[in-house]
């Protein structure tokens, strides 16, 4: 199920931002205090724009497993300004499907109620099993649109970044 944020979804996401496994494809874990201003984002995003990711639940299984969903990246590349679809989830409930089962109604909202012409999603060139839910949505990778992450330092490893893209005509539910 995907629904809106509420205030208990704040300590699973903590304990998941903190999870190394969780976070083996970016710099770094948040702290519980940069996880909670992840959350105030995603609220502002939604006041802002009308959309923002969701909190994934599972009934009967976990209240809150995750989130996935359209947000607009907030720095500069050449393929901004756009919407990106994006994902994380719990150790514990990947390989089940939720990633994908929750882009594509993502995608479904992008592409119907809000007529969007395209949406990207991006991440860093060895995030495997990221690149795997892009394809498995009909993502195209064209090589020539990787770019470097200007949030991520130079040199670093995780820098590299693969660029998916999916337009609208293109998305099949
Ligand atoms: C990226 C991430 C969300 C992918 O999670 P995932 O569970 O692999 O992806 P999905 O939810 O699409 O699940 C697909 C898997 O579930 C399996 N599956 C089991 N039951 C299924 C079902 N009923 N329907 C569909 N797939 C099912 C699939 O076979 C696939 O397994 P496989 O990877 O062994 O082939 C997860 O690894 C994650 O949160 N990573 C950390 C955060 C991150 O890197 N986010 C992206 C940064 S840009």
């Amino acid at each position: 199920m995907l629904r809106r944020w509420r205030d208990d979804d704040r300590a699973p996401f903590a304990a998941m931002n903190a999870d190394p496994r969780v976070m083996a494809y970016f710099p770094g874990g948040l702290d519980r205090a940069e996880s909670d201003r992840l959350v105030d984002r995603i609220g502002q995003h939604l006041a802002d724009h009308g959309f923002a990711p969701w909190a994934i639940e599972v009934p009967g299984v976990a209240p809150f497993a995750g989130f996935v969903g359209l947000s607009i990246p907030r720095f500069a590349a050449h393929f901004t300004p756009c919407v990106e679809v994006g994902w994380r989830l719990a150790f514990e409930h990947w390989g089940r499907g939720y990633a994908t089962e929750g882009a594509r109604a993502a995608l479904a909202h992008g592409f119907g109620l809000l007529a969007l012409p395209a949406v990207v999603s991006f991440t860093s060139v060895a995030n495997r099993r990221s690149r795997d839910v892009m394809e498995r949505l009909g993502m195209r990778h064209d090589p020539a649109e990787d770019f470097d992450h200007p949030a991520v330092a130079e040199g670093h490893p995780l820098r590299r970044h693969v660029l998916y893209r999916l337009e609208a005509g293109a998305f099949v539910v």
